[in-house]
């Protein structure tokens, strides 16, 4: 038994032993689950409650030694509503026991709905959240909880001001009553001041209103939103912060100056995806300003499959900044009310600038890798077009895989007439469609026979005397069950094919495909629900299915151990 189960066995212990107590949620509405015993698409080592919906990390932060996780949760149902705020508390973000819930419907300010927000640590080390209620004319602000015994490293009671709302729409600031929400981490300015983002839109600009304050409680908002783009419309879960211009540890969200760049990240409402700007915040004009030739429009994404809602912190501990995000299903809502359950969390992510300076680097947690056992490693080998690579000895629905490629010609390399988007260029040329170098890569969650697999690879292009790497995440033949959403995602990939080895790593997880290309530069999560490559009827190849050969320059794999979650 590790250090970290008896700590969180004790863990069980004194939040069980105590006679946690149950809140009633008056008012809303029930959506009863038929619970579903069996269960092949719940993961094993993502994070997800015993059983409904959950949606949006909330105030992650680490206090008493303790990383905090509170998430948008519906104790009644595997679909949207009664939204708390539940809380998990975790010693390694693998590994994580409940408590109760710490915000819930209890006041004018939130009696309609307590939405997502997050924490901030104040002078002292006090941790506060302001998060989004929803007042009993439905309409949208700001408010502010504490805990209630900062002895406790818990931190399982919250307390909320009296003062709340702290933000609100009224007639004079002319905010749309139903498109102000989600309350970033604060920073300090210079001048010692507090400020916060809050997301909003007018019309079709989205943008990340400013706030301002001296003692955390009043707010006053600033003349202008730190920034907006026309045409983007409502801007979700703004976050907002530094990250170094070289190397990979992460900086408190206060740090300003020449040796950081800045991120704006806003979740699309319309897009229903993650985007970011790299730039500079502008301390005296409180404006973030966009690097140049880095578009003013939102083009990055955190991920390119499914990933939204997503929230960072800094961890004082690790000095690194941990990227956490909301993966969704891909199957019916009638399918997520007969599992129970709807909605998981990615594998948390070390966050950082690239040493291009023209994107971010995201890689799991390395506290993941503790759960990795049997290690099985193949030496390098040449694999043959139209040539599969059974990976046995690893459990293939519960796995993490490291493969790199190498290719040392390029002059096969499939000529690109026109840019053309990246996903829909992996949805027209799937694994099945041959090039000259791809498709290669993974087939994960696959059939004997091969009626069911999601492939995970690579395919190189040339495009106006540049090679280009194109990562594609094909879900179309993931499972007999038509059903489910069987979009393919796919990215263009800013590695040199020749110089560098095209890398992939994929964590597998029963219904999950989270794939991290380029070294953490292209991120691609997805959903799959396999009906016959379930269990142990499950297989894992490495493959190639272009017409010219290429090196598999490394391949290990892991089966992963199931993490205790609940
Ligand atoms: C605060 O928490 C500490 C640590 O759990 C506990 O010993 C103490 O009794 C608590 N104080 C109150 C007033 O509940
Ligand atoms: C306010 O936002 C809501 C939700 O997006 C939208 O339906 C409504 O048209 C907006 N109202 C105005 C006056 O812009
Ligand atoms: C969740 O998934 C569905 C279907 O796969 C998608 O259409 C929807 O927009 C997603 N929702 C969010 C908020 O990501
Ligand atoms: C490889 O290509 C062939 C023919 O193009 C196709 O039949 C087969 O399904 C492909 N394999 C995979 C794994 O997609
Ligand atoms: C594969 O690697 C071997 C050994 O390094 C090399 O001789 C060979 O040319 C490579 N083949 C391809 C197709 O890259």
């Amino acid at each position: 038994m590790t250090i970290s189960t008896i700590f969180l066995l004790t863990l069980f212990s004194v939040i069980y032993g105590s006679g946690a107590t149950h809140h009633l949620f008056i008012n809303l509405q029930t959506l009863s689950s038929d619970y579903s015993s069996n269960q092949p698409y719940r993961t094993a080592y993502h994070f997800q409650p015993p059983k409904n919906w959950i949606n949006d990390p909330n105030g992650p932060l680490r206090y008493g030694g303790l990383y905090h996780l509170f998430y948008q949760y519906n104790p009644k149902g595997a679909v949207w509503g009664n939204i708390v705020w539940a809380h998990s508390v975790s010693k390694d973000l693998v590994n994580w026991a409940p408590l109760d819930p710490a915000i819930f419907p209890s006041q004018p300010s939130d009696i309609n709905g307590c939405w997502s927000g997050s924490a901030t640590l104040l002078h002292g080390n006090k941790p506060v959240i302001l998060y989004t209620g929803i007042d009993p004319m439905n309409h949208q602000v700001q408010n502010l909880a504490q805990p209630k015994n900062l002895s406790d490293p818990f931190l399982r009671e919250w307390v909320k001001t009296p003062k709340n709302p702290l933000m609100a729409p009224t007639s004079a600031n002319k905010i749309n009553s139903s498109s102000f929400r989600d309350p970033t981490t604060a920073w300090l300015g210079k001048d010692g001041h507090w400020r916060v983002l809050v997301g909003s839109k007018r019309r079709t600009r989205g943008m990340a209103l400013l706030y301002i304050s001296k003692d955390f409680f009043n707010w006053v908002q600033a003349k202008h939103p730190l920034h907006s783009t026309l045409g983007s419309g409502m801007w979700e879960c703004p976050d907002f912060f530094p990250v170094l211009n070289s190397g990979q540890l992460g900086v408190d969200t206060s740090v300003n100056g020449d040796y950081v760049s800045h991120v704006l990240k806003v979740s699309l409402d319309d897009k229903k995806h993650d985007y970011y700007m790299i730039g500079s915040y502008n301390a005296a004009k409180d404006v973030f300003v966009p690097d140049e030739g880095l578009n003013s429009e939102f083009v990055l994404r955190y991920d390119y499959g499914k990933y939204y809602a997503s929230k960072t912190f800094f961890d004082d501990g690790k000095k690194r900044r941990v990227l956490l995000g909301w993966v969704n299903e891909s199957s019916s809502v009638a399918d997520d009310i007969k599992k129970g359950w709807s909605g998981i969390h990615a594998i948390p992510r070390a966050i950082w600038l690239h040493k291009s300076g023209k994107q971010l680097v995201q890689w799991p947690v390395v506290e993941i890798e503790k759960l990795r056992a049997n290690p099985v490693n193949l030496a390098p080998k040449l694999i043959k077009g139209g040539q599969l690579v059974q990976i046995n000895g690893v459990t293939a629905t519960q796995a993490d895989v490291e493969i790199s490629f190498q290719v040392s010609k390029l002059g096969k390399a499939e000529v690109l007439g026109y840019l053309t988007d990246p996903q829909i260029l992996c949805s027209k040329k799937g694994s099945a469609v041959k090039s000259g170098l791809g498709p290669f890569g993974l087939l994960v969650f696959a059939s004997e026979g091969l009626q069911e697999y999601t492939s995970v690879f690579f395919r190189i292009f040339r495009y106006q005397h540049k090679n280009l790497v194109l990562l594609c995440s094909d879900q179309s033949r993931s499972s007999l069950n038509k059903n489910n959403d069987l979009t393919t995602y796919g990215t263009f990939v800013d590695v040199d094919p020749l110089h560098e080895k095209l890398s992939l790593r994929t964590l597998i997880d029963h219904s999950v495909v989270e794939s991290f290309g380029g070294e953490g530069r292209a991120c691609i999560t997805a959903r799959v629900y396999p009906t016959l490559a379930i269990n142990d009827k499950a297989k894992i190849y490495a493959f190639n299915n272009g017409t010219s050969d290429v090196n598999i320059s490394r391949l290990s794999a892991w089966s992963m151990k199931k993490a205790h979650i609940h």
